[in-house]
């Protein structure tokens, strides 16, 4: 049992651009006074842990939608590097409390985990960047913690000023996110 669910872990890592590492998550707070529909429209991903299947992918872009009941729709597409050929996947945010604290829970097209995984943005100006994250720890045995996390650095154009990435790099130092793993996307060419 023990070791499948190691393996089942290992497996949806690939599948969704997660790093899993000891210890538990590190403490973050997130964005104050969340404007949810001020997310919505498209994102273009920068930076994130790598995609899965070691089949490299770029031009990541990320479309947020907000349904009436407030569930929030992401339309995410990118172009897979080794044949040029554009993927694309629904992912869905529902808010944990009331949306304006930034948090909400996710269910990704691979997967479906139960309970969810939660979705928090820890710091967005809306108009130009945003940086959403993710992190569950977990008890592997009795005296083991170990935590699965995503991170998400965005944009709202492909090509941003370096000083937008400085920006959410403090947001990563800040938290004493690890730097390791956490791969810039290529937005050279894309549609
Ligand atoms: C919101 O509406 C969508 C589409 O009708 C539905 O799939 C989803 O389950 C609803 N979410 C909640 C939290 O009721
Ligand atoms: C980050 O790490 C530094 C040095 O280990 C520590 O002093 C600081 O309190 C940590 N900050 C957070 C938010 O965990």
């Amino acid at each position: 049992m023990f070791c499948f669910v190691i393996l089942l872990i290992g497996l949806v890592s690939e599948i969704k651009s997660q790093v899993s590492d000891d210890g538990v998550c590190p403490r973050v707070t997130t964005q104050n006074d969340f404007d949810v529909p001020r997310l919505m429209g498209v994102w273009y991903i920068q930076a994130h842990y790598p995609d899965g299947f070691g089949v490299a992918a770029r031009c990541n872009k990320a479309e947020y939608t907000m349904l009436p009941n407030g569930t929030v729709i992401i339309l995410n597409t990118k172009v897979m590097s080794n044949t040029g050929q554009q993927k694309s996947s629904i992912s869905t945010l529902d808010p944990a409390g009331r949306g304006t604290d930034g948090k909400f829970s996710i269910t990704f097209p691979v997967g479906p985990e139960n309970p969810p995984p939660p979705y928090w943005v820890l710091e967005t100006d809306y108009e130009s960047y945003a940086v959403a994250w993710s992190c569950r720890s977990l008890k592997t045995t009795k005296n083991f913690m170990k935590h699965i996390r995503y991170i998400w650095l965005m944009t709202r154009t492909h090509n941003p000023p370096a000083n937008l990435f400085r920006r959410m790099s403090n947001v990563v130092k800040k938290f004493n996110i690890s730097f390791e793993d956490i791969e810039r996307v290529d937005h050279a060419n894309c549609f």
